[in-house]
């Protein structure tokens, strides 16, 4: 049976870390960081993923600000609220929570805030630094991610990874940091030609593709590590039944509650053939947040 890699335990050690850190700013007569969050419109999930990053804020001592605006809100009315928190001295960290609904352009909003505020990491110009290996904001889940394997000892200069997954958020920045660790990365995706056989090369995966149950016992290397960042919400009961087969608990839960999380791989099915795997939720979920709010800390002590 492989080990199961504790996403929440490693998040609360980041989160831990960047508790110590804000404590040592007030110490020395800085005040807390503080991260804006833009919220557009009512997108169910991204009330709870808005809640749950203000409720981490609280833990830690990071102030958080939210800004919640409706769904019409027009481009320029967006635009005008990222200027301001460009340049107000008060805020050193910028969310702008996606999916924004339609008729606003994601692309234009993100590029829009300044990269020293860039806590998601998503600026071209901090993607740029990423690219040539130079320190900068990093988007927050590979970031993490990379800090979960350094804890658990992952060796990864030589190690055959595979990306599922090329998503700007994701599978890119990934790729991107696992090289500069000396992996030799390969990226797949829908489009890859017989995807199992890529995947059974990994000696570490990573599956970042939003399909549930998507990656089988079969597609993994025995001893493999396995890094699932997928967060899916099954509600099919043929689908449940043919990915939750290794998984009898997680499918009389699906079987009570008519739905179910889980991640982009067989997480029963992984158990059996992996040396370690993320499980979902309680992956890679929590680092989520914890690597939002290092961003947060290091945005604010590199302005003070
Ligand atoms: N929506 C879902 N995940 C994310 C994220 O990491 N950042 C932002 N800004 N929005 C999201």
């Amino acid at each position: 049976m492989a080990t199961i890699l504790d996403g929440k335990a490693h998040a609360d050690r980041m989160l831990e870390a960047v508790r110590q850190g804000v404590e040592a700013r007030l110490a020395s007569g800085l005040r807390a960081p503080a991260l804006a969050v833009v919220l557009v419109g009512d997108d169910p999930a991204s009330h709870v993923y808005v809640r749950n990053k203000s409720a981490a804020c609280a833990k830690v001592g990071v102030t958080s600000l939210e800004h919640r605006l409706p769904a019409d809100t027009p481009q320029a009315e967006l635009d005008a609220l990222i200027d301001r928190l460009n340049t107000d001295p008060a805020v050193d960290g910028i969310l702008v929570q996606l999916p924004l609904p339609k008729g606003l352009d994601s692309k234009e909003a993100l590029h829009r805030i300044s990269p020293a505020k860039d806590v998601d990491g998503f600026h071209p110009m901090n993607q740029g630094l990423l690219l040539e290996g130079l320190p900068g904001l990093r988007p927050c889940t590979p970031s993490a991610c990379m800090s979960l394997l350094a804890h658990h000892g992952v060796a990864l200069k030589g190690l055959r990874a595979v990306v599922l997954g090329r998503s700007e958020i994701v599978g890119k920045p990934m790729a991107l940091m696992l090289l500069e660790q000396h992996a030799t990365v390969t990226i797949a995706h829908s489009r890859t030609k017989d995807l199992p056989a890529v995947c059974r090369e990994a000696d570490l995966l990573v599956a970042a593709v939003g399909r549930p149950g998507l990656v089988e016992g079969s597609w993994i290397k025995p001893g493999a590590v396995v890094v699932d960042v997928g967060i899916n919400r099954v509600e099919d009961p043929d689908l449940a039944a043919r990915i939750f087969a290794c998984e009898p608990k997680k499918l009389e839960t699906f079987q009570a509650k008519g739905a179910v999380l889980c991640g982009d791989v067989r997480f029963g099915e992984a158990m059996q053939v992996a040396s370690a795997v993320t499980p979902v939720p309680g992956g890679v979920g929590p680092l989520t947040i914890a690597g939002l709010l290092t961003n947060t800390l290091m945005a604010a002590d590199q302005s003070k």
